[in-house]
């Protein structure tokens, strides 16, 4: 088990889960994102898989990937359809080689805040994107050091850093955190 595994299993091990998307959340997300026909889904940081699940049950092929293997054994726990249209995948995003995709959705809730070299990461989300993709990318913002928690990002760097890999870059504010819908 390496650090990162370790460090995340220990709060899933607990039981612990984190605020998912309602689906009061997923319909003014998808609201605004243009019809997507080939439904290949890429869940970044999946947790215990539950946003995965729900775009699986929206009709996408989904994988969700995390470093947790305590949080990839409750996801593939909760599923009857692993394997069938399903898949998670036990796996650090910022090192994996991922040979499938291109993706046409990538979605990254509550993730961006942990990954380390986040500007190389956004741009290996956008690289594995469709040309007609979407990133979906959901955070807690700070507007100051005086705000920030330890699941929070700069609001200011996270714009600048989705803007160099993104020509669309559009702002929905969920009222508990904000997500960002990226095109190329
Ligand atoms: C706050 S949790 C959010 C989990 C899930 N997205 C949700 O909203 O329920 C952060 C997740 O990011 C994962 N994570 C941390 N570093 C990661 C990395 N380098 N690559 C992929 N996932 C990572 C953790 O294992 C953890 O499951």
């Amino acid at each position: 088990m390496n650090t990162t595994d370790q460090k995340w299993s220990k709060v899933y091990d607990g039981g612990k889960d984190f605020r998912p998307l309602f689906p009061v959340d997923l319909e003014r997300i998808f609201a605004l994102l243009p019809p997507d026909q080939k439904k290949q889904h890429l869940d970044i940081g999946c947790g215990t898989g539950g946003l995965t699940r729900d775009l699986f049950h929206r009709g996408h092929t989904s994988t969700g990937i995390d470093p947790s293997s305590s949080a990839i054994e409750r996801a593939q726990a909760a599923t009857a359809y692993l394997d069938r249209g399903i898949n998670y995948i036990c796996e650090d995003f910022e090192s994996v080689t991922l040979y499938e995709g291109p993706y046409s959705l990538i979605t990254c809730k509550l993730v961006y805040a942990f990954l380390q070299d986040k500007k190389k990461c956004v741009e290996k989300m956008s690289n594995l994107l469709s040309p007609d993709g979407t990133l979906i990318l959901v955070t807690k913002i700070h507007h100051s050091d005086e705000d920030a928690t330890p699941i929070s990002v700069d609001g200011r760097e996270v714009r600048s850093t989705l803007g160099q890999s993104f020509s669309e870059v559009r702002e929905l504010d969920l009222e508990w955190a904000t997500c960002f819908i990226c095109r190329k």
